[in-house]
């Protein structure tokens, strides 16, 4: 049973794979099928932007298609980032340009006042036009400075809870275990046990 993840980033790719091993599903990376994904995800929440990217990428494959949006919030900036994760700081800039204007903006922020969570929101859209969502939080902390080189975006400044390092000192294997795109993603197999039954895909 195949899936296209409908996705350009290469760590999330990375981290539903490993999610899915054992799970019957096999993942297709859009460029692997030379699917472009020109999508705007410029929506107001994380479900239109996951819905955006899962509906185009059913449209032009009839495959069965995933899309996870997600991104951080961070409580001392009101939630900043959040939907505009991707975006921050604008056009041009790079994950540790990003990275670095949150730990900038929140040099005077105390510890007991640094907490943040990661959220993901998935779609799973189907070829008859059915659409499901899953989210999943991961709730932590901002470090004081970046730390650790394992993962993608903000990993190097964000600590989970219940742990001292942060996500790209922690390492795949324990993200997987813990992250917000791990939980939904637990949804989505559970979902997606009961759809292959049915419909004997
Ligand atoms: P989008 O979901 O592709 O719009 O991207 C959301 C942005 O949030 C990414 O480019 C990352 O910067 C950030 N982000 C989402 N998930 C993670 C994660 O697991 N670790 C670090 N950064 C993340």
């Amino acid at each position: 049973m195949k899936l296209v993840f409908a996705s350009r980033n290469e760590g999330k790719l990375a981290e539903v794979r490993q999610c899915l091993v054992g799970s019957g599903w096999q993942v297709i990376d859009p460029a692997s099928i030379g699917l472009t994904l020109d999508v705007q995800e410029d929506g107001k929440t994380m479900a239109e932007n996951a819905a955006r990217k899962a509906r185009a990428a059913v449209r032009t494959t009839g495959v069965l298609a995933l899309a996870d949006d997600s991104g951080l919030e961070v409580d001392a900036l009101g939630g900043d980032p959040g939907v505009h994760s991707a975006r921050y700081c604008g056009q041009g800039a790079t994950d540790i340009d990003r990275y670095r204007a949150i730990l900038h903006r929140m040099v005077e922020v105390p510890e007991e006042k640094r907490t943040a969570r990661f959220r993901c929101v998935m779609c799973l859209a189907e070829p008859d036009g059915g659409e499901h969502f899953f989210e999943g939080v991961c709730e932590g902390r901002i470090a004081h400075h970046a730390r650790g080189s394992s993962g993608f975006g903000y990993d190097p400044i964000f600590v989970p809870e219940g742990f001292s390092m942060t996500f790209a000192e922690l390492g795949l294997d324990t993200k997987n275990r813990i992250s917000h795109r791990a939980r939904a993603l637990h949804q989505v197999i559970e979902f997606l046990r009961t759809y292959a039954q049915p419909h004997g895909r």
